[in-house]
């Protein structure tokens, strides 16, 4: 088992992310572990409780309120975190509880936010069941839910008591999840070296290398593709827990991303496809500027290209432009681009509407 911790020295708040193809048995003994409490509320989605409900759950002498959350983006909303907290209030759950968030990302980020502000705030672990969530949201305390303003606008950082991710759950995943949460570790090649890991594996080749171990869901080759993503995300929060600096790094092809999402109604793509679309616009931008050469912007389409992630449509600009002055980090004149500048490395640029236009 690999055992990362993530430190927010500024808070004196550690907590470990626990990686590994576990046991039944060994899945479950390591969820008692941290579950330091007697009573819990499980959030978990409805497909995973499908699945592996009757494998997980009862908890030994844990006494358990599962609440089931429906699959799908639109279900992370205001309406189902009411739900949940009433959910809570009406079964007594007190501060000294806890909430167990077992699902991929809308389950963690709905679950989280409800643990981040019930009573002002109750013990949560995260447990991901997707890539996506096991390489990015279970991962830095983000938690949100979504608005008719758009994603993520209502939340907080809120960091769990530990995230144990076991990669098993990835074989069951079906291909267009697997394939959003490829594009999230795509990215992580394209911004290794700016994420101030002190060791980096060169995620690009290790993708090329592997490509064929990945798309058959080799659990080994998962499992480090995991280890490598998430110890670079260890590395960003630690610096930038806030995302003041360094955490928009992880951003890469979420300005256009976000707005391509927003567009479309988070209906045509999923949450992969439109950032793959928004990393092959910052390609084409970054080398448009001069700031990386013609060879690092093949290498990385062909990366890209690899995967055959479906392609996205370009909306107008114009249109697109708009959505992206909504974006949380924009400013009213400033709209921001994670741009490559060489191999695994990506630089913070600001451009005015018109200079996009
Ligand atoms: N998903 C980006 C972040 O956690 O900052």
């Amino acid at each position: 088992m690999t055992n990362f911790s993530l430190n927010l020295k500024s808070k004196e708040q550690i907590y470990n992310i626990y990686i590994d193809d576990f046991s039944l048995d060994g899945f479950k003994s390591k969820l008692l572990e941290e579950i330091k409490c007697k009573k819990v509320l499980a959030v978990i989605s409805e497909k995973v409780n499908k699945l592996y409900g009757d494998r997980i759950f009862p908890l030994n002498e844990k006494i358990v309120y599962k609440y089931i959350l429906p699959d799908g983006e639109k279900h992370k909303n205001f309406k189902n975190y009411q739900k949940i907290l009433n959910f809570a209030l009406k079964n007594g759950f007190t501060r000294k509880d806890c909430i167990l968030a077992i699902g991929g990302g809308v389950v963690g980020d709905l679950a989280g936010f409800v643990a981040a502000t019930y009573m002002r705030g109750i013990d949560l672990i995260q447990v991901p069941t997707t890539l996506l969530a096991c390489v990015d949201s279970s991962v830095g305390g983000k938690t949100a839910i979504d608005t008719d303003f758009g994603k993520n606008l209502v939340g907080a950082f809120y960091q769990p008591k530990s995230v144990i991710i076991d990669v098993n759950f990835l074989r069951t995943l079906d291909d267009k999840q697997f394939k959003t949460g490829l594009g999230e570790v795509v990215k992580y090649a394209f911004i290794e070296k700016s994420c101030g890991c002190v060791e980096y594996e060169n995620l690009i080749n290790y993708l090329h290398e592997n490509f064929e171990k990945i798309m058959q869901r080799d659990i080994k080759v998962l499992k480090r593709v995991v280890e490598i993503c998430v110890a670079l995300k260890i590395s960003v929060v630690e610096k930038d827990e806030k995302e003041t600096d360094l955490r928009r790094v992880l951003n890469f092809g979420h300005t256009l991303g976000h707005a391509i999402e927003k567009f479309t109604k988070y209906k045509k793509y999923t949450h992969g496809e439109a950032i793959v679309q928004g990393m092959i616009f910052a390609f084409e931008l970054a080398h448009k500027l001069g700031m990386i050469d013609v060879n690092y912007k093949f290498a990385a389409m062909d990366l890209i290209s690899k995967f055959e992630f479906r392609p996205v449509k370009m909306p107008k600009m114009k249109k697109l432009v708009e959505l992206m002055k909504m974006d949380k980090k924009a400013t009213v004149d400033e709209i921001f681009f994670v741009l490559p500048k060489d191999y695994g490395q990506v630089q913070i640029c600001s451009f005015t509407p018109q200079e996009l236009l």
